[in-house]
């Protein structure tokens, strides 16, 4: 959980639309209110392997009588003990069955003990069938058993079973109380696997979908110097195909401006080059990172186009190839572009955005101060440079500079009352430092700038959450949400995770859906399918063990 909130964070920082799934989002709400009737695990009667030698002198070696007896169980898993810790696993296993054998059969803890330390001793054989067998009926004997249950997680990986590892890991997250880093990043891990498995296939088969108005909005307005939005429409005479796609786009008549450019490039007309750079905008923002692609590398290799058309592809490419989980070549085009246009401010914010999500905080913050020296007036760099601040000095642990940081964010939002992105950055930081009420009143000002914008009524959502443990209230601001761009997949997803904790998996598997069909790229699907399968392996696990769900 190291990464914390990090990518509803960045959400708002990458208003490319570059998301990156980072940390166990999958448990969030289980941080929020834990559970406090956290089964614990059957202390282990005598140990593992590790405290072998401390009960040498215990048993009475020599009195072994082959009739079972828990003394005699306790001699033979003793010497077993001692075998595993001079790693002469082979024989260890013979003592560990010799000693199941001596155990009498209602002696639960002590038989589980035994096939646990067996398994132990066959891990290290490598005989993962064997330690599967072992820890299950460790399990069966305590369902409570963490080391078994652990255990058990890898023999399960070992053997190509994600889904039982899954949910035995899940298990030993909810019985640690969602304590042990170690444990954590093993779900994550294996959730991220799966999710990235299964993810490829839903991609292709999804139905491309243009995002909601006021996401497109923020996307353009990401750009200065995009040579699309410096064609001026109402200065020219001549009626080309190109300049009813911009009075489209800038009417907000998103559906009608791919035809537009499709004719205006079938005609070969005077801005060909520049629609081929707005049919590849509009290609990403569907989701569509192929044909998107294409373009862009035909304008690429092109001769003789605006400089700004080839730095803006370049930006364009390097964001797809992010997206594709490939950061080298994302920040060999960023690179590409800078030489091009030393002074465009386009270049050093989006590749800011890139450091941000390649936690390369230092050369984030270098980009954006050069992108403010181009474009002093640029409301979203100046707060997305306060709040890399904000988060170097969350990350040295600088308290003082934390302080600075959080004025500077204000002052930023003074300076730029207009500015959504100020306060929804500032208001996140707010949370972070628990200052809710602060919190609250910043979302409130974002919804009042921006209506129709969603994204402020989940942060707001979440905040009741954290704060109050308002249930209902925040599930009425996320829904609201919904109410105000039904394509908001970041609500969608929100609810989804609140609905697994509450034990609503139907509904909340619906809800995945619903994000999936609106997710951009593979990687985001791969996000909200590890998510499901995290839901899946959660539920499972409370019906086992009888919990309620935090909520
Ligand atoms: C994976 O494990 C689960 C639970 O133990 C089991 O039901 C399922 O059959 C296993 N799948 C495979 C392919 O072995
Ligand atoms: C954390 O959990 C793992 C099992 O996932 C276990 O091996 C390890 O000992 C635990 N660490 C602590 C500090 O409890
Ligand atoms: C904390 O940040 C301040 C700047 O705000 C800096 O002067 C100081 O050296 C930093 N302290 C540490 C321990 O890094």
């Amino acid at each position: 959980m190291a990464a914390d909130s990090g990518s509803t964070r960045l959400r708002i920082a990458a208003a490319v639309g570059v998301t990156v799934a980072v940390g166990a989002t999958a448990y969030l709400l289980w941080r929020y209110r834990r559970c406090h009737d956290l089964p614990s695990e059957r202390r282990d009667p005598d140990g593992g392997p590790a405290s072998a030698l401390t009960h040498k002198s215990n048993g009475a070696r020599n009195d072994v009588s082959l009739q079972p007896s828990v003394e005699a169980c306790q001699v033979a898993k003793n010497s077993g003990n001692d075998l595993f810790r001079a790693e002469k696993y082979t024989e260890a296993v013979e003592c560990y069955t010799q000693a199941l054998a001596l155990c009498p059969s209602d002696r639960s803890p002590e038989l589980a003990t035994c096939f646990q330390n067996r398994a132990a001793a066959q891990e290290k054989l490598g005989k993962w069938e064997a330690v599967l067998h072992d820890c299950s009926r460790a399990v069966d004997l305590n369902p409570k058993y963490v080391k078994a249950l652990a255990r058990r997680t890898r023999a399960n990986e070992q053997l190509g079973n994600k889904t039982a590892a899954l949910e035995d890991i899940t298990a030993v997250c909810i019985l640690q109380g969602f304590t042990n880093q170690s444990s954590m990043l093993t779900a994550d891990r294996i959730l991220k696997e799966m999710g990235r498995e299964k993810a490829r296939e839903t991609f292709r088969n999804r139905k491309p979908m243009l995002p909601s108005k006021q996401f497109i909005r923020s996307y353009f307005s990401s750009f200065v110097e995009d040579g699309i939005g410096d064609v001026d429409v109402s200065d020219t005479v001549e009626d080309s195909s190109f300049i009813t796609a911009i009075r489209h786009l800038a009417a907000g008549r998103y559906e009608s401006v791919h035809q537009e450019c499709e004719r205006e490039i079938e005609e070969g007309g005077r801005w060909a080059k520049e629609a081929q750079l707005l049919r590849a905008t509009f290609l990403l923002l569907v989701g569509d990172g192929e044909k998107a692609q294409k373009d862009l590398e035909f304008l690429i290799a092109s001769e003789n186009i605006p400089a700004k058309v080839i730095v803006n592809a370049l930006i364009k490419r390097g964001s797809l190839h992010m997206q594709m989980q490939s950061p080298t070549e994302s920040i060999a085009d960023f690179e590409h572009a800078a030489e091009l246009a030393p002074d465009n401010a386009d270049v050093f914010h989006h590749r800011g955005q890139l450091f941000m999500l390649l936690e390369r905080i230092d050369d984030a913050i270098a980009d954006f101060e050069k992108c403010i020296k181009l474009q002093p007036d640029f409301a979203l760099v100046h707060a997305q440079l306060a709040f890399s601040k904000y988060r170097r000095a969350m990350v040295n642990e600088n308290e003082s500079a934390v302080k600075s940081c959080l004025i500077e964010l204000e002052s930023v939002v003074k300076k730029f009352p207009k500015s959504t992105e100020a306060c929804a950055l500032y208001a996140q930081a707010l949370t972070d430092q628990q200052e809710f009420p602060k919190a609250e009143k910043m979302y409130d000002n974002c919804i009042s700038l921006e209506p129709d914008n969603a994204t402020p009524y989940v942060h707001k959502g979440l905040l009741q959450l954290q704060w109050k443990q308002d249930l209902e209230g925040g599930v009425g601001l996320i829904s609201r949400a919904l109410k105000v761009d039904s394509k908001c997949d970041f609500a969608y997803e929100t609810l989804a995770t609140i609905e697994v904790q509450r034990g609503n998996l139907e509904r909340a598997i619906s809800l995945f859906h619903h994000a999936i069909e609106l997710a951009r790229s593979e990687m985001e699907i791969a996000h909200l399918l590890s998510l499901c399968d995290a839901a899946h392996a959660q539920s499972s696990v409370m019906a086992k063990y009888g919990l309620r769900p935090p909520f």
